[in-house]
């Protein structure tokens, strides 16, 4: 890496942490003389690939930013064509071809909504058509993309968010607000899960009759994944492969990692390690169903050091409660996009004794000495903790994480900013981790990540 770039990255690394932290409200501002859209100028913005999330996306693009228009749409199956002009109204622009919305001028941000394997691809030739891009997670399906998405990104001087949007939930916010005020001390573990146990959960979605060559480009889906007969499952229920997805890990622990990593003001872990299996779902799939994945955070200027452990299990037929649960040296907080619980739990200066303790084992002229220099050692008020304290916040009833994460990136194109709560070197430092624990599952190893510099260590 040259100097130049290595200068880039570290600003780039500074600021998007620091933008993470909500502590500096200054725009990232490394190109200056980007095109502003006037505050009153509406946003044009097309989506690709209008699936499940692209519909989803677009709705709460449209209401985190009212005045934004939504004006063209591509997708590889006409079905979803139909249905945008059926959802959105006729005049919306559609296309198999995503290109010709690059083509479009009058365009100004596209969402990447596409399966794993195609958001580089997407993103960079969007940046280098000049759009703002919102692009879905995980950023890259490789951990060998990240960094030419993050260049195509620095080079175009366009503002990109990427799609982890709980991180602009309330709770979210308090958690961070919590953590960074100090209230559970040192953390030292984090916990994060996301089971389920149904058909749809386990990314069994529905698959249209009319599927065939005819009605969906199925050459154009397998992009740079390997040439294979046309097979509806694996258009429709990608996640189910490798080739087009990313696994649980990319799916679901990219979710947890952001939240996490936007919480602590994290860049990441240094050592990754997965085990799971393929327990349930044996129904043609080449990933697992199982996963856990233990990664180990070295202490920086920002926390301590610390151990997370992420699991996904879709055939959990016992009792479902994912959270996310940081613990530090004095409490815990527990929480979901929706609600959180802080505990704090401060113990005594004093270590007591007596109980289930070796004290009661001593001869009694012990017990009388060590009782003496016990007293002599501890004053009364060294002896009692605080008790403990739970503070319950729930997010208001209208907060809407998804139009917010959308507001976000709309503002930061109007303002004509890069940065967003969640820019590529943000995105990138999520997603790396959670590939690096899919290649520690597959290739069954410890898989060592340089969080700073972003890049695999040998
Ligand atoms: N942020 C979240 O909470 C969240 C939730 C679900 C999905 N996602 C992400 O959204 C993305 C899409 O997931 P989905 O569930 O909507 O999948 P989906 O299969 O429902 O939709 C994907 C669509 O992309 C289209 N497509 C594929 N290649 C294309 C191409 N080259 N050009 C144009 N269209 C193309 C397909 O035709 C399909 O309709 C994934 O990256 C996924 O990880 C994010």
């Amino acid at each position: 890496m040259n100097s130049n770039r290595r200068h880039f990255i570290k600003s780039v690394t500074a600021a998007s942490a620091l933008i993470a932290t909500g502590s500096v409200a200054k725009p990232f501002n490394i190109i200056r003389d980007l095109k502003k859209i006037s505050p009153n100028d509406k946003i044009r913005f097309a989506t690709i690939g209008m699936g499940i999330q692209g519909n989803q996306d677009t709705k709460a693009a449209l209401r985190g930013a009212p005045d934004a228009e939504f004006v063209a749409a591509a997708d590889l199956y006409d079905g979803r064509l139909t249905h945008v002009k059926e959802a959105y109204g006729k005049d919306i622009f559609t296309t198999r071809d995503y290109r010709k919305i690059l083509e479009r001028k009058d365009i100004d941000a596209v969402l990447v909504v596409t399966p794993d394997h195609w958001h580089d691809h997407i993103t960079k030739a969007s940046l280098l058509a000049g759009k703002h891009v919102y692009c879905e997670k995980p950023m890259v399906q490789h951990i060998d993309e990240g960094k030419s998405v993050i260049d195509a990104w620095k080079k175009s001087g366009k503002t990109m968010q990427i799609g982890s949007q709980r991180i602009s939930s309330a709770s979210f916010k308090e958690a961070k607000r919590l953590f960074q005020a100090g209230e559970i001390g040192d953390i030292n573990y984090v916990e994060s899960n996301n089971d389920r146990f149904n058909s749809l959960g386990a990314w069994n979605y529905s698959i249209p009759t009319d599927a065939s060559l005819t009605t969906l480009d199925w050459d154009t889906f397998l992009g740079d994944a390997p040439k294979t007969p046309f097979d509806a499952k694996r258009f429709f229920r990608w996640r189910n492969y490798k080739d087009y997805g990313t696994g649980v890990a990319g799916d679901l622990f990219v979710h947890l990692i952001t939240g996490v990593h936007f919480v602590t003001n994290s860049l990441g872990p240094e050592r990754i390690f997965s085990s799971g299996e393929l327990s349930y779902w044996k129904d043609g799939r080449d990933v697992p169903d199982v996963l856990v994945s233990i990664l180990e955070y070295p202490k920086t200027d920002l926390h301590s050091n610390f151990q997370m452990v992420l699991r996904v299990n879709f055939a959990n037929a016992g009792a479902i409660a994912n959270n996310t649960r940081i613990i530090g040296t004095e409490g815990q907080i527990e929480f979901t996009e929706n609600n959180l619980i802080l505990t704090k739990k401060k113990l005594a200066k004093a270590p007591g004794y007596g109980g289930y303790d070796s004290f009661g084992t001593f001869s009694a002229s012990e017990q009388k000495e060590f009782e003496k220099q016990y007293n002599a050692q501890y004053a009364a008020d060294t002896r009692k903790a605080d008790p403990v304290k739970e503070v319950r916040f729930e997010a208001p009833k209208e907060d809407d994480a998804h139009a917010n994460h959308f507001r976000d990136f709309f503002e930061n194109v109007k303002k004509g900013t890069l940065g967003t709560v969640e820019d590529p070197v943000f995105g990138f430092r999520a997603a790396a981790p959670v590939l690096a624990c899919n290649d520690s599952y597959f290739k069954k190893k410890i898989i060592n990540w340089d969080p700073v510099e972003m890049k695999i260590k040998k």
